[in-house]
């Protein structure tokens, strides 16, 4: 990350429970269950998901901070995993109406989500990781054409 002078990265956690399960329709059951294993039953299994969010931005010299971490936690909580917590990502939410429901697909919609937000707000999302258990997760910073 290539920060510019006054330029601080500030990190916040967010946290969501959902279901899920990884399965294609256009395969069948044992197909499924060879390639996704027990997440493929579709009567679903759930996760404590976590996020971790790295924004950043230029130290306002009137408040002292990037932005208003209380803020960040707001907009987390209502429009980022707010959608998506207790509810079947599968059934419920309509960007895996045709996705997997994987870690990789996840951390891109919380991304789409989180990153116009921001811009909006003058800051960069540099950084978005989603953890399904302490040894699982995913870092995704913004597709291919930022990487070095
Ligand atoms: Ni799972």
């Amino acid at each position: 990350m290539n920060a510019t002078p006054n330029t601080v990265t500030v990190i916040r956690k967010a946290k969501f429970a959902a279901a899920h399960f990884l399965r294609l329709p256009e395969i069948s059951d044992e197909e499924n269950f060879q390639r996704f294993g027990p997440s493929s039953n579709p009567l679903a299994h759930g996760h404590n998901y976590e996020i971790e969010v790295s924004v950043q931005g230029p130290v306002r010299p009137e408040t002292g901070m990037v932005m208003n971490l209380k803020d960040l936690k707001v907009i987390l909580n209502e429009e980022v995993v707010g959608p998506l917590d207790f509810k079947n990502l599968n059934l419920q939410v309509e960007y895996f109406q045709n996705r997997l429901t994987t870690l990789e697909n996840i951390s891109q919609l919380l991304w789409d989500r989180l990153h116009p937000r921001m811009a909006g707000l003058g800051l960069t999302l540099t950084g978005l990781k989603v953890l399904e258990s302490d040894d699982l997760f995913v870092e995704y910073y913004g597709g291919t054409d930022q990487l070095p």
